[in-house]
């Protein structure tokens, strides 16, 4: 079969070549991209008098019937047809005649796939926005329930200072929305249509680009042609956002994996998100946050492949960049099912309060709560104070109790004489300790509902902007 470009050529094309050639086998994702871009195509041809008002509608018809074709499974792919684009105007030709021959008019492969794979990024790009609302939104309502949830909050692992699990969900939130900002700054900024650049120099039929970038939805056309059919960056914004999200996703992974183990026992995932072992019949494993703290993998990789494969190239369109396309559907179906499956099991985990208030009574929670104690009450300078606390958690361990246990009179040698310890007790309670921290940010509930209100707020404006 002679290919649509294949005049000045004597000889066939090699069968290996066609097969190391050819992206349809991937590039058919794109397929209602690329017609959506010809049928908007089509309009602006009508609108330069290049088509008649009956080739337009022809031609219209024409891809529609295609993809019809397409979404019903009748249509054939062929390897000879090499892309999606070829294949949609040989098949278009096939149904209407002589009259599919000029929807190439003014247009090349180079701006069409530019502009088939930007309206894919920009229209995953807007789902999975809303999937991370979602997210926040279970997040957030999930936090308003716990923001009393005594928890030990950790640095190096290790026990600190004394949190609430509504906190420390809202921690993620945070994570969460820049992620989103992230998304939706680079939807707005890769805003621009490349449709009309053609091959890298623009066209002599005098396009109305900014008509055909409206048609489809863009608020611009692309400034610079070259640039336009040379640039990736649509993509490359789009698979940063997501392997940051993914970053993301896969510290609370790990978090979940900790506070799932008996160690913790802090949360378990319902038995709809759990998997059993295959040998050891009492098994219950985290496979859902493992995967998602694994799947994080792939779109780094993703990202670092497309770096790659752009890097060092001259412009304007080379073949190389064919090999942008299948990490990043690769990295919107990580990231969709993985927004997906965490939010679920979110929604089913059992959260255990009483070993999280247990885990309070570990690790001298309350230890810089003592120290800041004497700062205030005592005019001690901070770093003394420090030493003294230092020396009062080693007594404590001595005799095997917690300072939040500890009866605090078997420290009256190493505090200040005139300590009153009816305040201190007070003072040390791990409750209070957590409330205590009332600056903007922190633990107080007080403080942690203000952030839950703040992320309400903002949900309700952006669902509805
Ligand atoms: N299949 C190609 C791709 O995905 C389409 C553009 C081809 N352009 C060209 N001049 N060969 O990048």
């Amino acid at each position: 079969m002679m290919k649509l470009w294949g005049t000045r050529f004597s000889q066939s094309q090699s069968e290996l070549l066609e097969l190391f050639n050819a992206s349809i086998d991937f590039d058919k994702t794109l397929y209602k991209q690329d017609i959506k871009g010809s049928k908007a195509h089509a309009k602006g041809l009508f609108k330069i008098g290049i088509l008649t008002k009956e080739e337009l509608d022809s031609i219209t018809a024409g891809l529609e019937r295609v993809q019809k074709e397409i979404e019903e499974g009748k249509f054939v792919f062929k390897l000879s047809h090499e892309d999606i684009h070829m294949s949609i105007e040989t098949r278009l030709t096939e149904l209407i005649g002589e009259v599919g021959k000029k929807l190439h008019t003014a247009r090349s492969r180079n701006d069409q796939v530019a502009l088939d794979f930007s309206l894919y990024c920009n229209e995953e790009n807007a789902y999975l926005q809303n999937l991370i609302l979602e997210l926040i939104t279970t997040l957030t309502n999930l936090a308003s329930l716990h923001t009393t949830t005594l928890m030990p909050g950790m640095t190096h692992l290790q026990h600190a200072q004394p949190i609430s699990f509504g906190f420390h969900l809202m921690a993620w939130v945070a994570s969460l929305k820049k992620d989103y900002l992230r998304f939706k700054s680079a939807k707005e900024r890769n805003d621009e249509c490349p449709l009309g650049s053609a091959a890298l120099a623009g066209s002599v039929y005098g396009n109305d680009r900014d008509f055909v970038a409206k048609e489809l939805g863009y608020t611009r056309a692309s400034m610079n042609a070259m640039e336009s059919v040379s640039s990736r960056d649509f993509a490359l914004d789009l698979s940063y956002a997501i392997a940051t999200l993914m970053m993301h996703i896969s510290r609370m992974a790990e978090e979940l994996i900790l506070w799932s183990s008996y160690e913790f026992k802090f949360v378990s995932f319902s038995d709809e998100y759990s998997t059993g072992s295959s040998i050891m019949p009492q098994k219950k494993n985290p496979d859902v946050a493992e995967l998602l703290r694994g799947k994080s993998g792939r779109t780094f990789g993703n990202l670092m492949a497309l770096l790659t494969v752009l890097k060092g190239l001259p412009l304007a369109y080379n073949k190389d960049m064919q090999e942008d396309k299948e990490g990043v559907f690769d990295s919107v179906a990580t990231a969709k099912i993985s927004l997906l499956i965490l939010k679920a099991s979110l929604e089913t985990l059992s959260i255990h309060k009483e070993n999280m208030l247990a885990m309070c009574q570990k690790g001298h929670l309350n230890a810089t709560d003592l120290a800041d104690f004497l700062v205030k009450e005592h005019a001690i300078a901070f770093r003394d104070a420090h030493h003294i606390v230092g020396r009062c958690v080693l007594k404590a361990e001595s005799l095997g109790l917690d300072l939040s246990q500890i009866d605090l009179h078997e420290l009256k040698d190493l505090l200040p004489k005139d300590v009153d310890f009816k305040v201190l007790k007070k003072t040390l309670d791990l409750n209070s300790c957590m409330e205590r921290r009332d600056t903007l940010g922190g633990t107080a509930s007080s403080q942690t509902l203000s952030q839950i209100e703040e992320i309400k707020q903002w949900l309700k404006q952006t669902l509805n902007s």
